[in-house]
């Protein structure tokens, strides 16, 4: 399917697929295979020496998994996309597809808890060592940055702080320095924000959130803009011939495929490799979840900013905080700011605790992105890895009560939430 003249909301349900081409089947169907038939001995060893492409083994490569990963990069505006088993796997597998030991990373610190953790304590045990600068300060930024440095990573919208992350500055560094710019875009998918139109060079989803849509399945994926020069030696997994690949220098010897090296050496390395394969079952999940995508985030940022209005004047509330009321919104979220929003009682963490305790029709979960209303006090759950400095740090204060706003009714939403208030 040629995408160029669709909109999101079409390519949300047909970029990447025709009917099958075998049955005629209407919906993706659910390839559920181990490996591949070859025709002859003949065709197996071309596919296996790259003289032709095609399907192999399951691990590396699956036609419902390609459907998924045509329509993301189609969404994102990208030139390739992997999927993977977590958003998790797809963040570690990013890193180590660009640095590798005694190289480093510079990375905002508002990051969700498990990258934090990820990024703190597991990849300096691999020689990578991770330097935090405050986001958005680009004078720290810019000091956290030698000659030893392989990617600059953000998040879209922080968790649980929710602030904006000003993509440009970011992009304008980068390209400075000659880095990678990585956004984690999974708060804000591609219907309301689209990092690459912004100078991103990777994003990454966690497909577990709003992507999927209802919580039913974990992935994860990497969509790969195609507009990074790799051919740089600092680069070294790029430019030095590959024991495990043929010795292949993945940004000069793939010809037109030097633009998606990224994409490449992912499918080729981390997937062949190290194997976080994501189950056809699941791609179909989440196929399932983008058809819907543009109007969920529509619901989710217009009933995320009711509950976010609603709380503003509440007078039992100290604060709230709502991408949608950053000034950067208006740049970065023009089309909605999704249904996120953070806010703290007056009276502390044991306060609360309480209004966690008896809101109704919210679930107490760690999750974020479903259809159904979610509720967590992350000091104490999602981010208690954390120091109580690398949670202030990070934006989370004792008292902050962070919710996942749903697809119910806003009344229903606001409701519950005000007679939970009540109680404290
Ligand atoms: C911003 C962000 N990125 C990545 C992840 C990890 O994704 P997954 O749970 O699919 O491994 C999460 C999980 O909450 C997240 O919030």
């Amino acid at each position: 399917m040629d995408n160029k003249n669709y909109r999101l909301e079409t390519l949300a349900i047909h970029a990447g697929q025709v009917p099958d081409p075998t049955t005629q089947a209407r919906a993706v169907p659910v390839y559920r295979t181990t490996a591949y038939a070859f025709k002859s001995s003949q065709h197996g060893a071309d596919l296996f020496a790259l003289r032709e492409s095609g399907n192999i083994y399951a691990r590396l490569m699956n036609p419902t998994e390609d459907v998924l990963e045509q329509r993301l990069a189609a969404l994102e505006g990208g030139k390739a996309a992997v999927a993977v088993s977590s958003g998790t796997a797809a963040i570690y597998f990013t890193i180590t597809n660009i640095a590798r030991q005694g190289d480093e990373i510079v990375a905002a610190n508002n990051l969700y808890g498990g990258t934090f953790t990820q990024f703190d304590a597991i990849l300096p045990q691999q020689g990578i060592k991770v330097n935090f600068a405050p986001v958005n300060d680009f004078s720290a930024v810019e000091a956290a940055i030698n000659e030893r440095t392989r990617a600059i990573y953000i998040e879209t919208v922080g968790n649980p702080a929710l602030d904006i992350a000003d993509i440009e500055g970011y992009a304008e560094i980068a390209q400075k320095y000659h880095l990678p710019l990585v956004v984690d875009s999974t708060f804000t998918p591609p219907t309301l924000l689209r990092p690459i139109e912004h100078g991103a060079n990777i994003v990454i989803h966690s497909l577990s959130k709003w992507i999927g849509g209802h919580g039913t399945a974990i992935g994860g994926a990497v969509i790969d803009a195609g507009n990074f020069d790799w051919s740089d030696p600092k680069f070294v997994l790029y430019n030095e011939p590959d024991r495990g690949y043929h010795g292949l220098r993945f940004a000069r010897d793939l010809g037109d495929g030097n633009a998606i090296a990224f994409a490449l050496r992912f499918r080729t390395v981390a997937l062949r490799n190290q194997g976080p394969t994501l189950a056809p079952d699941a791609a179909w999940i989440f196929l399932q979840g983008l058809e819907s995508l543009p109007l969920r985030t529509a619901q989710h940022s217009a009933n995320g900013l009711a509950v976010a209005e609603f709380l503003k004047n509440h007078p039992k509330v100290a604060w709230v905080k709502y991408p949608g009321f950053d000034p950067l919104a208006k740049k970065y979220l023009p089309n909605g700011a999704n249904g996120m929003v953070v806010f703290g009682v007056k009276g502390g963490a044991a306060e609360a605790q309480k209004l966690v305790d008896n809101v109704e029709l919210f679930t107490i979960i760690a999750n974020v992105g479903d259809a159904k209303s979610l509720i967590i006090h992350p000091a104490s759950t999602t981010h208690s890895q954390l120091s109580e400095e690398d949670q202030l740090k990070s934006g989370l204060t004792p008292e902050l009560i962070r919710l996942s706003i749903g697809l119910e009714h806003k009344d229903d939403i606001i409701n519950a939430l005000d007679e939970a208030l009540k109680l404290i």
